[in-house]
């Protein structure tokens, strides 16, 4: 009993961020930032150029969402973000990436207050940012498509760090509300 008890409050202190790394497309930020919401993530942390933001439009609900929140952060550089992370919430970092030196996601379960890094659409995570990471998680893929969408990769990553919440929306309907 006391157990279950103690397992529900660390699951309720439970946190995760999602870093993204130099994205592209303002499309793959909406549907990260809906996963994202709908998984229990906390800070949404966006490195690269501020500017190309507006987040208007359909894509960015979610996203304006979590700026009302105040739960979106922009950073430059990785290094400006890391120097962030370590002076104010020391999560441990995770890169979400394709590497021979990763751990696979199946056997991984270690997210409590961790930063879940994606990369660029194009380019993936630098090596010289992968080399700070404390994690490298691989999503194991069956056939040799080169790599998942950026944005299908978060979600499947949010939902497996989701799994340790105890908390669940009510269902009505078809709707989680
Ligand atoms: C489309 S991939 C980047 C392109 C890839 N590096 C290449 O050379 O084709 C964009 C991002 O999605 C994520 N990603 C895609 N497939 C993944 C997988 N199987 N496991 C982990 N992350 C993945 C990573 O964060 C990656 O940086």
């Amino acid at each position: 009993m006391m157990f279950v008890l103690w397992e529900s409050i660390l699951s309720d202190l439970m946190t995760f961020n999602t870093v993204l790394y130099n994205l592209r497309s303002a499309k793959n930020v909406g549907m990260i930032a809906r996963s994202h919401i709908a998984f229990g993530g906390h800070y949404l942390i966006i490195i690269g150029e501020q500017n190309k933001w507006d987040f208007k439009g359909g894509t960015s609900t979610y996203t304006r969402k979590l700026i009302e929140l105040e739960q979106v952060l922009f950073f430059e550089t990785f290094e400006q973000f890391y120097i962030w992370n370590k002076a104010h919430i020391n999560a441990q970092n995770i890169a979400i990436e394709i590497s021979e030196l990763a751990k696979q996601t199946n056997s991984f379960n270690d997210y409590n207050n961790s930063n879940l890094i994606l990369g660029n659409e194009r380019t993936g995570i630098p090596e010289s940012i992968l080399k700070q990471c404390d994690h490298i998680l691989t999503i194991p893929q069956i056939e040799a498509i080169g790599s998942l969408n950026v944005a299908i990769s978060a979600s499947i990553v949010l939902y497996e760090a989701s799994k340790n919440l105890q908390t669940q929306s009510k269902i009505e309907g078809f709707k989680f509300v």
